[in-house]
């Protein structure tokens, strides 16, 4: 199977507007997003796109670390909207994956707010966007996208419970390539829609898996609990509470609750 992330293979007849015209390929980086910034300041063009074949210091939301072991998907987009479509970029992410999956595999992936992308419940797709605004200007956004492709999540076992790849989903091996194309594909497709924030937060919202569940939402250091209503334009998650209050979470990180 082809699985050669090479930036001839992944740009061959690519159709996009921009996303992926210039690919930066590593076979092993500490941080796609580390790098994909500092091409940002050096003044690469919207749709750079920096990608390795594993990654030794993976960046993940709230300083956690993101791992990415060879088999794995890690690749960053430099992107340059105007600022007033960040909420729509964070959305526009994890629908671009949910759409790739899809389109390579057939399995019906599903978002976690903020953006994680999960298959049965459980982590296929971490999403990490880094920005940097002046006066008000975005300047750069990074989208950095790792995905769980041929990994065996079973030799992973601090994150076997929680975390699946597509391989182990499809009991066989996955291409790459493929994925990394459509994703391109699907971003550059999603993109064209920002300045119609509607099309693109209803493909979000619709896509939620936690809506109408009971959830455990984190914020800094505030924790909830409440039952998950819905979520805003703005990319907000709105919990109400047990005594009635509406909640709204403009950050942070949100569970399931099993009970
Ligand atoms: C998370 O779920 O915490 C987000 C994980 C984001 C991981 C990706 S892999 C490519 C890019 N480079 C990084 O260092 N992190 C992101």
């Amino acid at each position: 199977m082809e699985d050669n992330l090479s930036p001839a293979a992944i740009t061959e007849n690519l159709n996009t507007h921009f996303i992926g015209h210039k690919v930066i390929y590593y076979p092993s980086l500490p941080s796609t997003n580390e790098s994909a910034r500092k091409e940002a300041q050096w003044g690469a063009a919207a749709g750079t796109v920096v990608v390795a074949d594993e990654q030794t210091a993976g960046r993940g939301r709230l300083s956690r670390t993101w791992l990415s072991p060879k088999g794995s998907v890690a690749l960053s987009v430099i992107l340059r909207p105007n600022i007033a479509y960040l909420p729509g970029l964070i959305m526009l992410a994890s629908l671009a994956v949910v759409r790739a999956i899809d389109k390579t595999t057939g399995l019906k992936a599903e978002i976690k707010w903020p953006n994680d992308v999960l298959i049965k419940g459980k982590k296929v797709c971490g999403i990490l966007i880094e920005n940097e605004v002046r006066r008000n200007t975005l300047a750069y956004a990074i989208i950095g996208i790792g995905i769980n492709v041929n990994i065996h999540l079973a030799d992973f076992e601090d994150i076997f419970p929680i975390a699946t790849s597509l391989s182990d989903e499809m009991s066989k091996a996955v291409s790459r390539l493929e994925v990394v194309r459509q994703l391109l594909m699907q971003m550059d497709k999603l993109y064209l829609d920002l300045p119609n924030e509607d099309i693109i937060y209803e493909q979000w919202r619709n896509n939620m898996v936690m809506l109408g569940k009971r959830v455990r939402a984190q914020s800094g250091e505030s924790v909830i609990e409440g039952l998950a209503e819905s979520v805003g334009k703005d990319g907000s998650l709105y919990v109400r509470l047990q005594d009635g209050i509406l909640s709204r979470i403009v950050a942070g990180d949100a569970t399931i609750l099993r009970r």
